[in-house]
């Protein structure tokens, strides 16, 4: 069966930045407990641009590295929880800015594992022979999704977007094995309300909500969940731990990944981090550190990484790849 692989990566953030330090100014916080807590120092945030806006720029540095044009594209994913509107989705806006004329166009929502599903979802397409080139972006405005008065949340997130072109491998290499999952029951831990239910037989005067966590939970599901998803994927791959050059996980929070770097003895220099520059974008974080990642020259062909990432609904999912 042919193996989807990774023919480039791009990414983009709003040019805005802001330092914890201007987020003292604007509520009860202080950039000695965010740093200590989290590992994040500044985000990006957006004075304007929309996830379609930040999405067309990843996706066309992501192009451009492939070497893949866009009517070169057969389907486009773009998975978010920030879209521009209900309808059409984002993936739909990017394909008419980006003229893909060629390619189905649809958004996937799985919060922070959105970037994993997608890349599931278009290796499927690949090995079966259906489509042969695949644009898989994570894109989010995050900053217009929290509530800017809790402090509990609004001082994790950024805004950004991480993008991905998938295509049949010529040398056997690629995805080498998947393992993702669900678990709705215990949605509550982390939400993002969409419109109450108001109609001619529901009065409902609700405001639309913000984003809301139990962040002591996620951080137990996380450590969790980051342990079983890679032990999984490097075993189902054949694999050793010490075959993998590289993790690259959601990037929620630097304490999480130092307990699962201690739980599974690996070194935490083994997981490639942009959190501090960036904090948490959610499905867009693995792109943009991916990126990153393959830009920085640290990363060669021939080598192995692992993609973790966990979120809302509850969702995880992990990518074992031959790069
Ligand atoms: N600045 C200053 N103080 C704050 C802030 C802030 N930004 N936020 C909360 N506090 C205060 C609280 O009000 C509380 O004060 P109190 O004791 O007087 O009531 C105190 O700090 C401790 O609050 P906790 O919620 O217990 O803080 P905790 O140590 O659990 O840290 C954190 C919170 C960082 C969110 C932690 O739970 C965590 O790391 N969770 C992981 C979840 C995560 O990273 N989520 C990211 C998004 S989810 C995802 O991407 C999948």
């Amino acid at each position: 069966m042919t193996k989807a692989t990774i023919l480039g990566t791009g990414s983009y953030c709003p040019k805005n930045i802001v330092t914890n330090f201007d987020l003292e100014k604007i509520i009860d916080t202080n950039d000695e407990w965010i740093q200590s807590r989290t590992g994040i120092a500044q985000r990006n945030i957006s004075n304007g641009e929309n996830t379609s806006d930040l999405a067309y720029e990843a996706a066309l540095k992501a192009l451009e590295k492939s070497k893949i044009s866009a009517e070169e594209l057969d389907l486009i994913i773009l998975a978010t929880i920030t879209p521009d509107q209900y309808m059409p989705s984002t993936a739909c806006l990017l394909q008419k800015r980006l003229n893909a004329k060629n390619a189905t166009a649809f958004d996937l929502s799985a919060a922070c594992s959105g970037l994993v599903f997608g890349i599931d979802v278009a290796s499927q397409f690949i090995q079966t022979g259906r489509y042969k080139h695949v644009l898989v972006i994570g894109a989010e405005v995050m900053s217009k999704a929290v509530n800017w008065e809790d402090r509990n949340t609004c001082v994790l997130f950024g805004d950004g977007a991480g993008a991905v072109v998938l295509g049949p491998s010529t040398n056997g290499r690629g995805i080498k094995s998947v393992y993702t999952g669900s678990d709705g029951d215990i949605e509550n831990y982390l939400a993002l309300p969409a419109r109450p239910v108001n109609n001619l037989l529901v009065e409902n005067n609700e405001p639309q909500g913000h984003l809301t966590m139990d962040g002591q939970e996620i951080f137990k599901f996380a450590v969790r969940i980051m342990r079983k998803g890679i032990q999984k994927v490097v075993k189902d791959a054949g694999k050793q731990l010490e075959d993998v050059a590289y993790i690259v996980p959601h990037q929620a929070n630097d304490r999480i990944i130092g307990l699962v770097a201690n739980k599974m003895k690996i070194s935490p220099d083994k997981f490639y981090m942009n959190l501090k520059n960036i904090g948490n974008t959610s499905s867009a974080s693995i792109g943009l550190a991916l990126d990153e990642l393959m830009d920085s020259g640290k990363l060669e062909h021939g080598q192995d990484i692992v993609l973790m990432g966990f979120g809302g609904g509850l969702t995880w999912g992990a990518i074992y790849i031959e790069y």
